[in-house]
């Protein structure tokens, strides 16, 4: 695991973007898993930025979204696919046919969660995973619990996700309760991980997940089981890493 200490957001961003791009400069029709969540809009801005500049195109590029909220149209300005479109595809060569996002308005949700995993497996799984944490340790939405779940699953969301994530909407009880989420077999299928994450209110969750034992109760803790992990995080997302002693580049 290369863990990348950066002095504060921006700098993480302009990394994770370059790692990105450098994906996507020697393999032009790679595919990329993408995330959601406030961490990585300014990778999305250093990536839309390139691009623009001429010197990076999406133009092959295929992606697949990590997870939507369940009951969400895509035209609503919550939902996982507004998100995307907004803040990455709508400003960049991507096609539209070559982007993926669960379909949380499926009328049966299980089956669309089945379609998913066949699709990622279709394309032969990312060639890069992005990740953000969520403050319990999820990843996509794959929440803590007493095991591990391989496959795209519909999840009940835990109260402090929809805590965490009540800001985006306006009020808690416009939060969905549940959501459609690859599960750790797609996301451990992808060929390199690149977690990131910025912020105090991260550090026990990227702690655990790297340092920690591998339990479903840090959903994150798994991706120590994957050989090639790339973290980037800032210094108040870091600080107990270093602590600890955990060699990481600066
Ligand atoms: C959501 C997403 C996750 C994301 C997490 C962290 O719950 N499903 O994929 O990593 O939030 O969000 P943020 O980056 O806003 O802290």
């Amino acid at each position: 695991m290369r863990i990348y200490l950066e002095a504060d957001y921006a700098a993480m961003s302009r990394r994770a973007a370059n790692l990105i791009a450098a994906e996507v400069i020697r393999r032009p029709n790679c595919v990329l898993g993408l995330a959601t969540g406030s961490t990585p809009i300014g990778t999305y801005e250093n990536l839309i930025a390139r691009n623009r500049a001429g010197d990076l195109s999406f133009r092959e590029v295929r992606t697949v979204n990590l997870d939507e909220y369940k009951g969400l149209a895509p035209t609503h300005d919550q939902s996982y696919r507004y998100f995307m479109q907004t803040n990455l595809f709508d400003h960049v060569d991507i096609l539209p046919e070559n982007t993926n996002v669960p379909d949380g308005l499926a009328a049966d949700a299980d089956a669309e969660c089945a379609r998913y995993d066949a699709l990622v497996a279709s394309l032969g799984y990312a060639d890069l995973q992005l990740l953000g944490l969520g403050r319990n340790g999820h990843i996509g939405f794959n929440e803590p619990d007493d095991h591990f779940t391989k496959e795209t699953h519909v999840v009940d969301l835990t109260d402090s996700t929809i805590d965490a994530n009540a800001r985006f909407f306006a009020t808690r009880d416009d939060v969905p309760r549940q959501a459609l989420t690859m599960g750790v077999g797609c996301i451990m299928a992808a060929r390199r991980v690149l977690l990131i994450a910025s912020g105090a209110d991260k550090a026990d969750a990227l702690y655990n997940a790297v340092c920690g034992p591998i339990s479903p109760n840090c959903p994150a803790s798994i991706l120590q089981l994957h050989g090639d992990v790339v973290v980037v995080g800032d210094e108040a997302a870091l600080h107990r890493i270093v602590e600890a002693g955990v060699s990481v580049c600066r």
